[in-house]
């Protein structure tokens, strides 16, 4: 959470660090600010509130000079106020912060017993008067935050400049991811790729105690007691464009509309169809035969597309699976042995919960892999070092609400099971081969739920002004109506409950009336006739039905307010498909009641806190 961006160049610092806040507003949008130092002086600007509001600070009150730190923050210490907001300056040291300084209590104590004064309530201003007063002592920049760091514990990834030395920015990363990105006679800092993707795509991804500092001419990378670190630049295809609107409204249509692309990258050059076989590049499953257990852990969106996996996972390969909120796993003392396999699923690899949990099952010896969007992300990096990391191709994922990242979780599940299944022998050549034809197909079934958009917009329109929805579904499909309640209520702010349709009857039942509507997923498949009992008995009660179900079935009609059919596929791989217009049906809620679909209130992207 909270979005950093620093330049130090030759051009103007404020362009370049407010275009890269925006790329990052995701992250965080309860207050923006930046620091720009020019001739021995440090502007600073702040706005509580979005990027905007800096914006027009800035258009009243310009900042010129050419190395600078800005912000966009997700208030955790103090409330978002422009007395809050990044960057936090004293005596000339200005700092930008991501993350959680947990003795900032005991240290405040100790500096207000210095006769230092706080102008904030943040843990951040701690770290620039720690600075100041190293600094203060007589130490330059550099070793004054190394000292800095010595005397703060938490999480942390933070930008410092100094108007004394108005020519570097010092970095460091525990915890809070930071990327460097390398440039011609300028270098640049910032929380993720996309904000720095317009001036050039070579990074280095910092580690854990890594302290970097960023002049013109160069990077310096060292632990943060002073040890070299080798820079080791990566290349990243991503382009510029793949973090534009591209023509839509919002960031979260675009990507919806990228599922297709999404969804082929993401199974392209990992199928063999003629051995029948799943090349997983970068996970080593161990030995399969040996494993006799996995426990998938996640949080969020990810969460439910790991309640898929635990389908197919166990239908396919016949292992058990149990799936855990990773915030519960790491304080459960799970029962963990060596044949235990734990999988995290991660769209942006840094999810604190997610990355502890893996951590905790890792000590206590089981092999860890994940499912990532993003490369090199914590807990990319972290699996790297164990079983491995499968990576969605989804490309950039801005809209705060999951998307195309879901879809393409569901993909490489679907991957980890076919190949667990050859592996262990209970998936047959020609089964495999079946399955797979089937999962080429889902880029195209997913344009043709795309292209029938128009009539999701009309069952939108009727139902907008619902205050509370139900969705139903049963087997792999109930946790897609887990989904599309956490997409209507994350971007429209409608209270919406997911529910396996036969538990209706032990309580939720009790809610039906002519005014609430339920969306009920209701695709051919093993448990279709349970799952339309348990539709119609909503319908005994004057429910409002929305039901979407498989192309060619004539009986759904007789009981729907509104039918959407989706073409047909395996059971296994339905969900990868019926999810796609409950995204659309929640866009469009909340697009028709004007709420800010991208950056809904008190969410940020990506959640680096407990
Ligand atoms: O980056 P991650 O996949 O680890 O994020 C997990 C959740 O924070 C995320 O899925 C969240 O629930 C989304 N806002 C859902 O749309």
């Amino acid at each position: 959470m909270c979005g950093i961006v620093g330049y130090v160049g030759n051009r103007e610092a404020t362009t370049i660090i407010i275009e890269g806040l925006r790329r990052l507003e995701y992250r965080g949008y309860d207050s923006a600010g930046i620091a720009v130092v020019d001739g021995g002086k440090t502007g600073i600007r702040r706005a509580v509130g979005k990027l905007r509001n800096l914006d027009k600070v800035l258009s009243e009150q310009p900042l010129a000079g050419t190395i600078g730190i800005g912000h966009t923050r997700w208030a955790t210490h103090g409330r978002p106020s422009e007395q809050n907001a990044h960057p936090h300056e004293v005596e000339g040291i200005t700092v930008v912060h991501n993350g959680i300084i947990e003795n900032y209590l005991e240290l405040r104590r100790a500096l207000s017993a210095q006769g230092r004064k706080f102008k904030s309530e943040t843990d951040t201003e701690i770290i620039a008067h720690l600075v100041a007063s190293n600094v203060a002592k007589g130490l330059s920049l550099v070793p004054a935050v190394r000292a800095t760091i010595e005397a703060i514990r938490g999480a942390f990834a933070f930008v410092i400049q100094s108007e004394h030395e108005p020519d570097k920015l010092v970095t460091a990363k525990n915890a809070t991811p930071i990327v460097v990105g390398l440039g011609e006679g300028e270098n640049f800092v910032a929380s993720d790729i996309p904000a720095c993707l317009a001036h050039t795509r070579v990074f280095v991804f910092l580690r854990d105690g890594d302290f970097a500092v960023l002049t013109r001419s160069g990077v310096e990378i060292t632990t943060f007691d002073g040890t070299p670190v080798p820079v080791k630049p990566k290349r990243i295809d991503w382009s510029p464009v793949m973090a534009e609107k591209g023509g839509h409204k919002h960031f979260m249509h675009k990507e919806i509309y990228e599922q297709p692309t999404a969804v082929a990258d993401t199974i392209r050059g990992r199928v063999s169809m003629e051995e029948a076989r799943v090349h997983l590049d970068g996970v080593s499953i161990g030995d399969a035969q040996k494993l006799n257990r996995f426990i998938i852990t996640a949080c969020g969106t990810s969460y439910h597309a790991a309640l898929v996996g635990k389908f197919m996972i166990e239908s396919i390969a016949r292992i058990p699976v149990e799936v855990d909120l990773a915030s519960e796993l790491r304080y459960r003392e799970p029962v963990i042995d060596e044949q235990t396999g734990v999988l995290a699923i991660s769209q942006s690899g840094e999810t604190l919960d997610t990355l502890a949990a893996i951590k905790e099952c890792r000590t206590r010896g089981a092999t860890i892999f994940a499912i990532c969007n993003v490369l090199e992300s914590s807990i990319a990096r972290e699996c790297a070092e164990s079983g491995g990391v499968l990576y969605t191709h989804a490309g950039p994922e801005i809209g705060v609400a999951s998307t195309k990242a879901f879809t393409t979780q569901l993909v490489a599940l679907y991957l980890i099971a076919i190949h667990l299944g050859r592996e262990r022998g209970t998936l047959s050549k020609e089964d495999a081969q079946e399955l797979l034809t089937h999962l080429r197909e889902v880029p195209k079934q997913i344009e043709s739920v795309l292209s029938r958009e128009a009539s999701i917009i009309s069952i939108a329109r009727r139902v907008a002004k619902a205050r509370d929805f139900l969705y139903l579904g049963r087997g792999p499909n109930y946790p897609i109506a887990l989904e599309g309640a956490l997409k209507l209520k994350e971007i429209s702010y409608i209270h919406a409950e997911g529910y396996a349709a036969g538990e209706m009857k032990h309580g939720p039942i009790a809610l039906i009336d002519e005014k609430m509507p339920t969306i009920g997923i209701a695709t051919a498949g093993p448990v279709y006739e349970k799952t339309v009992s348990n539709l119609e008995e909503v319908k005994a009660r004057d429910g409002k039905l929305i039901i979407i179900a498989t192309e060619g079935d004539a009986r759904i009609a007789e009981i729907a307010d509104d039918v959407f059919l989706v073409p047909k596929n395996d059971p296994l791989i339905d969900p990868i498909i019926t999810v796609v217009p409950l995204q659309l049906i929640a866009y469009h809620i909340a697009d028709l009641n004007g709420t800010d679909v991208d950056q809904p209130r008190n969410l940020a992207k990506s959640v680096t806190v407990e």
